[in-house]
């Protein structure tokens, strides 16, 4: 309670009142640990903003609604899922009962499909708004009409922890801008001479060099992932058993990423014992979304792992990149809550000026919009088009000419740019486009049960446990083989043989651990599948299982997943087994290592088309997670991509087409030269 009275937003708690209660729209800014996060709703909880409707909190990330809302049901003394809960994707934990609602953006944004003024909510928070999400984007062109117009009104708070607040400020028509300043204490910055060979080695290195020498404070390791930060952990056990003992503090090892059983992530957040240092090695979470308190030293290697996805390829990559200037003074930042502290900064202060970019690329220019798009579409407010849409930065047009020509060839929207009817229903699963038409699509053929479990088992992180499959030969383990093949069909029949194995084995825990499975990952896909089919019989369709034979089935299923990725297709070289994918950029490509064995001919080559869920580049540009389609499916979808005119699409007038052509520079989403219109397939 202390402590909380000492968070720096709580001596704002009147300004804060006055402002939101004599405006519409404010932002509010404050160091990361200032308080916004847990304290903002509850201020406005005790000023009786949820006595006509509730507040709800956005987080870019699941793992921070979820423990940002534990925390505050804690410190508001009640259980969690009634006064205070959280929604996230596949995991609702509200209650009639609640008044301060955590929430994913994403989840927000689904939200308002069905209700596009949030009618039940008196205040939104757009919280974490510096990271620049994609969803929370677009959540603030939606706000941005709907806090103009709405009655009552809507109080929208958009918080940052940088220097974003004036551009904010300017997108809400200069709305006030409340300055909460965190005593930050000065941190020293400590560079590299040069770029260290393996900066995880580094890291390790440093962390151990900082305990040794160091007075007590926690250590607080940035990494890029999961892997990483296992694999430090287990080298950080190593060195401090080397430590002579009594020589310094005890040390007690954390991890902190989004993959964390709650009861792990808690321990976080528990001060360490007298005499004792903790060292955390978190992955970004802990740059802004997090705070974990009693930190002195950063050791900040300078890396983040990042999703880039490149429209005129289709491609997706998952690459290990350079922070940006912005992340390295949050990171830095991290060090300097309690006392003065340091931040030892694993690259040349020559790289820190010259290589890193000032600031993180916003998520819209780097992703994927077909979701995006067709949420729009299905919204068909007044002035509200693609091309029109008010976004803070816009996309690029290659973004968006790239959803439009997705989301025709699956059918979720028209020659005309109009949302479809069955637009209309894959614009209300929670599923990425593709994913939810190849539900419509299976339950069409007959297959939707199998198809909800392979669109599950997807929706999974990774299934096989590291080295038990394919791709890993040295590793391999005996009961591996156990496993079925998927006829040799690839990776989703596989999924589905594999799930229904386990249903069998009465979802038994013991047999995912035999046969080399991801507990948690099955476990969650097992959840996932119930949920998904809880909201299909919500819409009339049906889990059932009409059909009955298995091969059949199978064969549906493949057929489905063909009209939900008509625009992830992928051909066999003639003589090698290469692919290329098809579209109007065709690339070649590799099947990933890890790829369940497929059929092969005589000649000992693969089927001649396959569907891919994704197409990522790593060293190579491979595809993952493939499944073979027949010629004969492929045939009509060819065609009818074939004819898709992107142009036409955005469902512009002509007269509207001619002023886009004025836009210049500036706005990025400009009208399409001539010569860009065709799209070309490659035979
Ligand atoms: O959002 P902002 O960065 O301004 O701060 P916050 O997340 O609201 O954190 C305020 C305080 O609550 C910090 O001292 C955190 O360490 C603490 N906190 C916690 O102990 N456990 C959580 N799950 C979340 C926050
Ligand atoms: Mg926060």
């Amino acid at each position: 309670m202390e402590a909380r009275q000492l968070l720096p937003i709580n001596r704002y708690e009147e300004q804060i009142v006055e402002a939101v209660g004599k405006n519409r729209v404010v932002v509010v800014i404050g160091e990361t640990g200032s308080g916004k996060t847990t304290q903002l709703a509850q201020i406005l909880h005790r000023a009786g903003y949820t006595k006509d409707g509730i507040i709800g909190v956005t987080q870019p990330r699941r793992v921070a609604a979820v423990s940002v809302a534990r925390r505050v049901a804690w410190e508001m003394g009640g259980p969690l899922g009634e006064e205070v809960g959280y929604s996230i994707r596949f995991e609702d934990r509200t209650s009639r009962a609640t008044r301060i609602k955590y929430l994913t953006d994403g989840c927000l944004l689904r939200e308002c499909l069905f209700d596009y003024e949030f009618k039940q909510y008196s205040v939104i928070i757009l919280d974490e708004a510096h990271e620049r999400s994609l969803n929370t984007d677009i959540l603030l062109g939606l706000l941005k009409r709907v806090a103009q117009n709405r009655n009552p009104e809507l109080k929208v708070i958009i918080t940052s922890a940088t220097l974003d607040g004036q551009k904010f400020s300017d997108y809400f028509y200069r709305c006030p801008v409340i300055n909460v300043p965190g005593k930050l204490y000065p941190v020293q910055l400590l560079y590299s001479t040069e770029v260290p060979y393996s900066y995880l080695e580094s890291a390790v290195e440093t962390a151990i060099d900082v305990h040794v020498r160091e007075p007590e404070g926690d250590i607080l390791v940035f990494l890029t992932g999961q892997d990483e930060i296992e694999k430090a952990l287990r080298m950080l056990e190593e060195k401090v058993l080397m430590l002579e003992e009594g020589s310094c503090l005890d040390v007690i090892v954390l991890p902190l990423h989004a993959s964390l059983a709650p009861e792990v992530q808690a321990r976080v957040f528990q001060a360490a014992p007298p005499n004792c240092r903790r060292i955390i090695v978190a992955t970004n979470v802990a740059e802004t979304s997090l705070t974990v308190d009693g930190v002195v030293y950063v050791i900040d290697p300078g890396f983040v792992k990042q999703r880039n996805y490149n429209p005129t390829t289709g491609m997706d990559s998952l690459s290990v990149v350079r922070i940006s200037r912005v992340q390295a003074t949050q990171r830095a930042g991290r060090a300097g809550r309690t006392r003065p502290g340091k931040c030892y900064r694993l690259y040349p202060i020559s790289a820190y000026e010259e290589e890193f970019l000032p600031a993180t690329v916003p998520e819209i220019q780097r992703s994927s919009l077909t979701g995006a798009v067709l949420h729009l579409k299905f919204l068909d407010l007044p002035n509200l088009d693609i091309l029109h849409f008010d976004f803070i930065d816009p996309p690029l047009r290659e973004s968006l000419e790239d959803a439009l020509y997705q989301l025709l060839a699956i059918d979720a929207i028209g020659q005309d740019g109009k949302i479809t009817g069955l637009g209309k229903h894959i614009a209300e699963l929670p599923l990425e486009p593709a994913l939810g038409r190849t539900l419509l699509a299976a339950e069409d053929l007959g297959c939707l049960s199998q198809a909800l479990t392979v669109v599950a088992m997807l929706s999974s992180e990774t299934i096989f446990m590291q080295g038990s499959r394919k791709g890993d030969d040295r590793k391999r383990s005996r009961e591996d083989q156990q496993l079925p093949d998927g006829n040799k069909y690839g990776d989703h029949v596989q999924y589905l043989q594999i799930f229904e194995l386990w249903k069998k084995n009465n979802f038994d825990i013991k047999w995912c651990r035999s046969n080399g499975l991801q507990i948690r990952s099955m476990l969650f896909a097992k959840d996932v599948r119930r949920q998904l089919a809880l909201i299909l019989t919500r819409k009339n369709f049906e889990d059932d299982d009409r059909a009955t034979k298995k091969i059949s089935t199978a064969r549906s299923l493949r057929k489905a997943l063909c009209q939900g990725f008509a625009c992830r297709l992928a051909q066999r070289m003639p003589k090698h087994n290469g692919y290329h994918t098809v579209g109007n950029k065709s690339q070649l490509v590799q099947l990933h290592p890890a790829t369940s064995p497929l059929l092969v001919d005589e000649d000992g080559l693969y089927p001649e088309w396959v569907l891919y869920h994704e197409l990522m580049a790593s060293t190579r540009p491979f595809l993952r997670h493939v499944c073979v389609v027949e010629k004969d499916w492929v045939v009509p979808i060819l065609e009818k991509l074939q004819n898709i005119n992107v142009r036409s699409l955005s469902g512009l007038s002509a007269h509207e087409l001619q002023k886009d052509q004025a836009l210049g520079e500036d706005n990025k989403v400009v009208l399409l030269k001539p010569s860009d219109q065709e799209t070309r397939l490659v035979d």
